[in-house]
C-alpha cells in the first residue's frame, strides 16, 4: 500500500471564491483536538524529521506548496502538496519530512491530540529500531 494517503477535499464556493471544509469524524477521520500551521518558512528550510508514536494528523497546504516525504523505515515516498483540496494523512509511526516550502506556503495541520513531546520520535535510528520491533 502506498505510504501517501491523500484525502480529496471538496471545493465549495462560488463566483466569490473557494471554500474548503474540514470536519472532525467526517472528512477528517478523527476528532480534532489541535490545529497548527506553518507559515513564513525560511527558503531552503526543511521541517518535520520525526514520527509520532500514537498521534494521527492530516495536513494540507491552504496556500502555496511543499513536498511531503513519508517513510515507514523500509520505503520512502514523496508527494507535492500544491492544492488546498489535497490533504495528506500522517498516521502514527511514519517518519515524515517537509521540503521545498514555497514562499507563500501555509501548511495547516489537524491532530487528534494535544501537543505531547513524549509522543515524538525525533531520531531516525530510534525510529528504525522501533519499526524493527513491531
Ligand atoms: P516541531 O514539531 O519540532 O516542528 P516541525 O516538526 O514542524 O519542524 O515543533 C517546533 C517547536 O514548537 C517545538 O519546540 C515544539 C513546539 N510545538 C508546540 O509547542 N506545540 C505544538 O503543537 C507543536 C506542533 C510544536
Amino acid at each position: 500500500m502506498s505510504l501517501v494517503r491523500l484525502v480529496d477535499l471538496e471545493l465549495l464556493g462560488d463566483e466569490r471564491g473557494h471554500l474548503v471544509v474540514l470536519e472532525g469524524s467526517k472528512n477528517v477521520e478523527f476528532e480534532i483536538k489541535r490545529v497548527y500551521y506553518l507559515t513564513d518558512t525560511t527558503l531552503g528550510t526543511a521541517r518535520g524529521f520525526h514520527a509520532h508514536r500514537k498521534l494521527h494528523q492530516i495536513a494540507v497546504c491552504v496556500s502555496g506548496s511543499c513536498r511531503m516525504i513519508m517513510d515507514n523505515g523500509v520505503r520512502r515516498e514523496g508527494v507535492l502538496l500544491d492544492s488546498p483540496r489535497k490533504a495528506i494523512k500522517i498516521p502514527p509511526m511514519i517518519w515524515h519530512e517537509m521540503h521545498d516550502f514555497s514562499r507563500d506556503c501555509v501548511l495547516l495541520v489537524l491532530a487528534n491530540d494535544y501537543y505531547d513531546e513524549s509522543d515524538y520520535i525525533r531520531k531516525y535510528h530510534d525510529f528504525l529500531d522501533l519499526v524493527a520491533l513491531r
